[in-house]
């Protein structure tokens, strides 16, 4: 969790990672360089308790002779390091000092050196001349010969100033390696900070454009890390937004050439009705001519209910708000059914119906709505059609059962077909006039009852030849 007052601090992003980094490496550093220490510490007493024990080795070596004791004690000056020999009381022996020179050992580690044991290295603020003077100290107790009884024991001391030089030493060298590494870090934050501000700012600026509009931005990335998968996000957001967007322009572009359309096709009837009414309010209709205006009239206003009804019935499957209900329905009687209502347009079409084999095929659908599928789609064949054939087949496939409406009508090109299913489409507007069609809206609704039913159309068509519309309804589950 973020401390609230670091949560409140405007710190920009490049700070956040230099600091970050900087404090990770600069930490890592400290801890080295404290152990470093430490350790060095550790080592340089080690060393000189080693050592201070060797020469004390070395003095008992010599029989505690006092002249080789006096060359021991040249030698060892030199080296700041000085020894001093006591009897078993803690009396001193050597070197020649007064009586009441002691050795400075309580009891406790008199009866340690008695046992034999040796005193390990001790730090103390004086010499045993009671100087003051950082020193280090040993004590090595000594037996005698014959009796192998405690004799005494010997001192050896030094200054802790030569360990302390070297600490300084090692110390020194260590800051020196602390300046250079932070430096280094200080650089190597600056990169990395850099580097991965320049991608958030990449995004940044993609993201800026997006929302001025610009979806045509992809932002390449490696898939590397949380930046990346962020990236490819926002790429697939960026694609989403487009295809919405492109799919909200189209939506609008058809709305309003629908309402061009509408208000093109509802100006006809209405301003026919309108002036078959002015007729009729100033009496200028002859009686015999009444019935037929009064005819007209109902006829355009069919139209106008029927293209309000159509968009109706397409906002209502496309809402799923009609409820199928499904039977096995026996194919050759629907079609029967439909031939028989269609007759009197078939006529008129000067287009022959020709019904293939149907005896025993059935489609597990909804009554009326797949005679809505069936007729919507023969109007269109008899509307795109002259002087030719209308042909309805169906067969058993493995998905289910396959209907088929084929026309040898005026056909479709790759372009127009991948557009029918849309909404107020139609490929060739001067087409539009025609008897039995003119909204545009048959195919989209078709296609949102197949849907509906979980059933796949698909349409093959030649310009001049003719067009194929395959419907498979699946078998009840
Ligand atoms: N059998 C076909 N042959 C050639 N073109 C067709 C055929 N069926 C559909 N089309 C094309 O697809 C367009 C869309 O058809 P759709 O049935 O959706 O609308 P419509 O027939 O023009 O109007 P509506 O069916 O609403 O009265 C048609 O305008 C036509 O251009
Ligand atoms: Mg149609």
């Amino acid at each position: 969790m973020i401390p609230k007052r670091l949560n409140k601090m405007k710190l920009p992003y490049f700070f956040q990672q230099f600091l970050g980094f900087l404090a990770v490496i600069v930490l890592l550093m400290t801890i080295t360089i404290i152990s470093l220490v430490l350790f060095g510490r550790r080592t340089a007493l080690n060393d000189t308790e080693s050592r201070l024990f060797s020469y004390a080795e070395s003095v008992i070596d010599e029989d505690l002779n006092p002249t080789q004791l006096d060359t021991i004690r040249r030698v060892l000056a030199e080296q700041e390091v000085s020894f001093f020999v006591f009897d078993d009381g803690g009396r001193i022996l050597y070197p020649n000092l007064p009586d009441n020179f002691r050795a400075n050992v309580d009891d406790e580690q008199l009866d340690q050196l008695k046992s034999g044991e040796r005193i390990s290295l001790t730090t103390h603020s004086e010499d045993l001349l009671g100087n003051p003077s950082e020193t280090t100290l040993v004590y090595l107790p000594y037996f005698n010969e014959n009796d192998q009884n405690f004799a005494g024991f010997i001192t050896v001391t030094a200054p802790i100033s030569h360990i302390n030089r070297q600490m300084r030493e090692l110390k020194g060298n260590l800051f020196n390696a602390f300046l250079i590494s932070a430096i280094a870090a200080i650089f190597m934050s600056v990169i990395f900070a850099h580097y991965q501000v320049k991608r958030v700012n990449r995004l940044r600026k993609a993201a800026h454009k997006v929302a001025g509009g610009n979806y045509n931005i992809q932002l390449e990335h490696n898939k590397r890390d949380e930046i990346d998968f962020l990236t490819r996000d926002f790429n697939r957001m960026v694609i989403a937004l487009k295809e919405s967007q492109d799919e909200v322009f189209n939506q609008e572009e058809r709305r309003k050439s629908f309402m061009q359309d509408a208000a093109h096709e509802m100006r006809t009837p209405l301003t026919t009705i309108n002036g078959l009414l002015e007729g009729l309010e100033h009496d200028v209709i002859p009686e015999n001519q009444r019935l037929r205006s009064i005819k007209l009239m109902r006829k355009e206003t069919r139209r106008l209910i029927r293209l309000v009804n159509e968009n109706m019935d397409y906002e209502n499957i496309r809402s799923n708000r009609i409820i199928l209900s499904k039977h096995h329905i026996p194919l050759a009687e629907i079609v029967e059914e439909i031939s028989e209502q269609m007759k009197e347009i078939i006529k008129e079409s000067s287009n022959e119906l020709i019904v293939g084999e149907m005896e025993g095929l059935y489609v597990y659908a909804d009554y009326d709505r797949l005679k809505q599928i069936l007729v919507n789609l023969i109007k269109n064949a008899l509307q795109f059609t002259q002087n030719g054939t209308i042909k309805i087949t169906s067969k058993k496939v493995a998905e289910g059962t396959e209907i088929a409406i084929r026309d040898t009508g005026i056909g479709m090109t790759e372009s127009q077909m991948e557009n029918i299913w849309e909404r107020y489409y139609k490929a060739d507007l001067s087409r539009t006039k025609t008897k039995f069609g003119e909204s545009g809206l048959g195919l989209a609704i078709v296609q949102q009852l197949v849907q509906l039913h979980q059933a796949s159309i698909t349409v093959q068509s030649e310009p001049n030849e003719g067009t194929a519309f395959t419907i498979t309804f699946p078998d009840k589950a």
